[in-house]
């Protein structure tokens, strides 16, 4: 990253990336939203192309729901909006996030961003915070809703009236410095709130012993993500194989139970410790490594 940039709010100001492209910085956390390949090429790479979202979209019936966790400046739910724009179908959105300032501070820079592109006006209407709006796009009807609010309370209280997911963009800040966004806890929860009938994915950026253990134990299928530039590898879970290219294999579970670095969080609090026995125990009774 250089060190060009533009600042017109206390908390996020404009970064340039090493390849010239523009993103988002987040000053109170110090993080960098889409550091390495910049907003909309990792959008398109991590979630779009992994998710096959155009295809599972035209290959589905009824509304096809897509759950934005961390909506951020809005690059994902943008890239995804605009890669299922041309095709017929009805798509629910429902971003959430603790706050809208940073996609407000996306649509007041949309021209450096560049992302927003033709979607800009729509960015700033969901960007006013009116909460839930239904437009159409060409042949595609679309409801988007913002659900504001610390993600883990809010799921405690509305998981039982959300709709089930068939995708999960996830996309919180990293787990050293957002722990509540990456514990067991909150893993079980949002996989009791999909439907076991609906196939569901959910990529997300990290690759990290911990988070597809965290994964693993909170019921979803595991494995190797889509490299995005120069992370060679991410990770995606799915509540079926079916809709996971490589799954984590027996290799990796041995070097899992070897690594200092594989217990869950429990609580927000980050932490780093070799597996308890009662995880051990449970990673290897895991129906992924169970020989079928
Ligand atoms: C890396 S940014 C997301 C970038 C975004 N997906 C995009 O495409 O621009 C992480 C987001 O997670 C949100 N977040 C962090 N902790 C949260 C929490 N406990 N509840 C809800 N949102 C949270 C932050 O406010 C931030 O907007």
């Amino acid at each position: 990253m250089t060190e060009d940039h533009v600042q017109d709010s206390t908390r996020y100001e404009l970064v340039t990336l090493a390849n010239g492209t523009r993103s988002i910085r987040d000053l109170e956390s110090g993080e960098t939203f889409h550091p390495v390949i910049g907003p909309a090429a990792e959008a398109e790479a991590l979630y779009v192309r992994q998710l096959r979202l155009p295809q599972r979209f035209r290959a589905g019936s009824g509304d096809f729901v897509l759950w934005d966790v961390g909506l951020g400046a809005g690059a994902n739910v943008l890239t995804a909006l605009r890669s299922l724009n041309r095709i017929p179908g009805r798509l629910h959105i429902l971003s959430f996030d603790q706050t809208l300032e940073p996609f407000r501070f996306a649509v007041r820079h949309a021209d450096e961003l560049g992302y927003l592109g033709e979607l800009r006006d729509l960015a700033a209407i969901i960007a006013s915070g009116k909460g839930c709006h239904a437009f159409s796009l060409g042949p595609l009807s679309v409801t988007w809703e913002t659900r504001l609010g610390d993600f883990p309370t809010l799921l405690q209280r509305q998981l039982p009236s959300l709709p089930a997911p068939h995708a999960v963009m996830y996309d919180a800040y990293s787990p050293m410095r957002n722990p509540d966004m990456w514990t067991l806890p909150l893993f079980e929860r949002i996989h009791a709130g999909l439907d076991p009938r609906r196939p569901c994915a959910l990529p997300t950026y990290s690759r990290s012993t911990i988070l597809r253990v965290t994964l693993l134990l909170a019921g979803f299928f595991v494995g190797v993500g889509h490299a995005t530039g120069e992370k060679e590898e991410t990770t995606i879970a799915a509540n079926t194989l079916d809709l996971i290219d490589e799954p984590l294999d027996r290799r990796w579970l041995d070097r899992a139970l070897r690594s200092h670095s594989a217990e869950p969080m429990f609580k927000p609090k980050w932490q780093v410790s070799p597996l308890s026995l009662q995880s051990r125990d449970r990673l290897r009774r895991h129906p992924q490594f169970v020989a079928g």
